[in-house]
């Protein structure tokens, strides 16, 4: 009997593809970064099924060059790389890898505000380009006090809300916007619903935790930053375009915004010669949020669950919905 095809766009953890190895004929694209359009094309020609990666763009023109594609499972927790309204008109399946990745991307969100908030990384380079002269001064390095602060949350679904637990434990007042109540994160962190205009008036951080759509492309944008705290905060690790990088990065050389921790970017790979590269009180990383070991091996597993559901005619867990 053959086996359906599934194309893989990169090398996901072994964890996900020995679930898969013995019901797909799987063809693996071996190189680190994407397949070029025309390898997309050919190896999603013949094949049933597919695993996405956030920087595979999975478009109309994608999806008219796989005739046979019935099943897209995305080893990420958004999708906004894939055109989800035009894959389900094909009648093609789109899955993604929420939950497993919650805590990972909390932790890193944190990361990225302690960081900057405390100046981590220019104490670091102090040290190591023997900068370190004076053993100890009252005005070495100060940063920010991270506890008992404000910090305002955009967007507190999954991550958003684990990011407010944190921010319970550094006993900080919590703020959240979004459309709707969290009535358990409410009472678990104390946390309190405001609009957007109100949060980014009151929070000395503000962390972006937003799925990318039409609603949320550039909402923070020049006009929102003014509204931000003189000598607040932002982190962003949920999509680079919902802020408009231009306007933080006048924000941040102003010196109106004290520091930004941020993980994704506008285009990435980012290039070195980005400005906010230049500014010291900007902490970055290469979109590496989730990369937890043990994280990456449960979302292949998640993607791996997912497939073989599909294939044994059940609905896969963790199907998108179009926004
Ligand atoms: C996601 O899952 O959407 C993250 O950006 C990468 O893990």
């Amino acid at each position: 009997m053959t086996r359906p095809r599934l194309f893989i766009t990169r090398r996901i953890p072994d964890a996900g593809l020995e679930l898969l190895s013995g019901r797909f004929d799987i063809e693996l694209w071996p190189e680190y970064g994407p397949p070029p359009a025309d390898a997309l094309r050919a190896g999603l020609a013949n094949a049933d099924a597919m695993v996405s990666l956030l920087s595979d763009r999975i478009d109309k023109a994608v999806l008219d060059a796989a005739p046979r594609l019935k099943m897209i499972a995305q080893y990420a927790v958004g999708y906004d790389n894939i055109d989800v309204i035009a894959a389900r008109a094909r009648g093609i399946l789109v899955s993604n890898t929420p939950d497993v990745l919650t805590d990972a991307s909390a932790d890193f969100a944190w990361a990225l505000l302690m960081a900057v908030a405390r100046r981590v990384v220019e104490a670091d380079r102090y040290v190591r380009e023997g900068k370190w002269q004076v053993a100890w001064h009252p005005a070495m390095l100060l940063g920010r006090d991270v506890a008992h602060s404000t910090i305002g949350i955009i967007g507190a679904g999954r991550i958003g809300q684990a990011v407010g637990r944190r921010a319970k434990g550094f006993s900080m007042n919590i703020l959240y916007s979004g459309s709707s109540e969290k009535h358990d994160f409410e009472v678990v962190t104390g946390a309190k619903h405001v609009d957007l205009d109100t949060l980014l008036r009151e929070s000395d951080f503000v962390s972006l935790h937003v799925p990318l759509n039409e609603h949320t492309r550039n909402m923070i944008n020049a006009e929102k930053l003014s509204l931000m705290k003189p000598g607040a905060y932002i982190i962003n690790n949920s999509r680079g375009p919902v802020i408009d990088e231009k306007a933080l990065y006048q924000a941040l050389a102003s010196g109106r915004l004290a520091g930004a921790g941020l993980d994704v970017f506008a285009t990435e790979p980012a290039s070195a010669e980005n400005p906010l590269f230049k500014l010291d009180n900007v902490v970055v990383a290469p979109h590496i949020s989730s990369a937890g070991q043990a994280t990456r091996d449960r979302m292949s597993i998640i993607v791996a669950r997912n497939l073989l559901a599909w294939l044994d005619g059940h609905n896969p867990e963790n199907l998108v919905t179009p926004f």
